[in-house]
């Protein structure tokens, strides 16, 4: 028998034992033993629930019992999980955890960990929900220079994009909706904000370049700015905004950032709708593929941190090797990353004139819906060229990013 505990009976947590419980043969199949949640941790009560006969408040309970092999953190948030995962490490226990702000602050001590005491730190749940992109990267992207990767990587903000682009909702709106349908928290700023995608981008860019993004580092912008009328444009376009966290070589700089994207229907990640994500890798010999799926939710996402479990079992005593060093990766100054925008411009008398001189030659962009204003696409610039030219012209409105 093969003891689990699980930490944090929330979603995900309720969600790992309901899908140990409903495929426990599958999965004892899998691991050629018998899986048992021995624990679960928890401050709460749940009266009524079968959780009650396993459930403990003492996280020493775990930590000092020799049978508990693997851990599974869903607590989320940084603190006690740090200590609960490094202690349970330092045990000679394997975990398996869906928390990105732990990974993505303190996930290459604990690799370094797990490693010394030959047991596994796994996160597979951590960026993508359910979507199989931590382990591929870490075992199967691997003989390749890559180039980009770009995800969709938040579902709540994908969610909302959708919802304005197709319905011509506005931001505030459809923000209500996500909340109402428990998509967006009462507080969405980690959503919203981006903060989210932010600490996502810097987990998978630290495994494809095998040293430590540090999440602080990558320029990060999110959503809120964004309006109904952008969408009128995108449309027009033939394009959709979508929320970008991206790790990106280019002109031999490596650049992160999380941004609102203004991208064609051409592009890899222009049908990717509604609360899925999905995660584009592009390598310079296996050139570009795709992860797509359900990127939160409770059995999604607990299926990912069961999966990690699986993986756990299958290397009891048997380090699985992952790149990702505590030496910071240094990423180049986002203001020479280079690109084109889209800007929308108050239509005063002699304003195409104005940007021309600024910008050169751009693309007018008129749509029937505004006499007032009109939107213009620049050739490719870095940011801080880009800056430099939009603060000669007056009336500016907003200005969107292109790929
Ligand atoms: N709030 C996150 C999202 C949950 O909307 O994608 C999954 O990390």
């Amino acid at each position: 028998m093969i003891n689990v505990a699980v930490l944090g009976y929330g979603t995900v947590g309720s969600g790992v034992v309901e899908v140990i419980n409903t495929n426990k043969d599958i999965i004892n199949n899998k691991i050629k033993e018998e899986i048992n949640v021995k624990y679960v941790l928890d401050l709460r009560e749940f009266p009524g629930d079968p959780v009650m006969d396993i459930l403990t408040h003492d996280y020493n309970d775990i930590l000092n019992d020799p049978e508990v092999e693997i851990v599974a953190e869903v607590m989320g948030g940084v603190n006690p999980a740090y200590e609960f995962v490094k202690s349970a490490l330092e045990k000679g226990k394997s975990v398996c955890t869906s928390n990105k702000e732990l990974v993505a602050k303190h996930g290459p001590e604990l690799i370094k960990i797990a490693r010394e005491h030959n047991r596994n730190f796994f996160f597979e749940a951590s960026v993508g929900g359910g979507i199989p992109i931590i382990r591929p990267l870490n075992t199967s992207v691997t003989a390749d220079d890559v180039l980009e990767i770009t995800g969709i990587l938040n579902g709540t903000t994908n969610f909302i994009l959708t919802k304005m682009s197709k319905e011509g909702l506005g931001f505030d709106e459809v923000l209500k909706e996500a909340q109402d349908l428990g998509y967006a928290e009462k507080n969405p700023s980690a959503d919203v904000d981006g903060f989210d995608a932010c600490r996502k981008i810097s987990i998978l860019a630290s495994l494809v370049y095998g040293k430590h993004v540090n999440f602080e580092d990558v320029y990060t912008e999110g959503i809120t700015k964004i309006t109904d009328k952008d969408f009128v444009y995108a449309n027009k376009l033939n394009s959709s905004i979508k929320l970008f966290g991206s790790a990106k070589k280019q002109n031999g700089k490596l650049f992160a950032y999380v941004a609102p994207m203004m991208i064609t229907s051409e592009h890899t990640l222009y049908s990717v709708n509604g609360v899925f994500n999905a995660i584009m890798v592009k390598g310079n010999v296996l050139d570009d593929i795709m992860f797509y799926g359900s990127g939160a939710g409770k059995l999604p996402t607990a299926s990912a941190v069961v999966s990690d479990v699986v993986d756990a079992i299958r290397h009891l005593n048997d380090n699985v090797y992952t790149e990702w060093e505590e030496e910071k990766l240094e990423l180049s100054d986002f203001d020479a990353s280079e690109k084109k925008f889209f800007v929308r411009v108050e239509n005063t008398a002699g304003k195409e004139d104005e940007v021309k001189a600024s910008f050169g030659d751009v693309e007018i962009v008129k749509v029937d819906e505004f006499n007032d204003e009109f939107g213009f696409i620049t050739s490719v610039m870095s940011e801080k060229e880009f800056n430099e030219k939009v603060s000669k012209v007056s009336g500016v409105i907003t200005r969107i990013r292109m790929e």
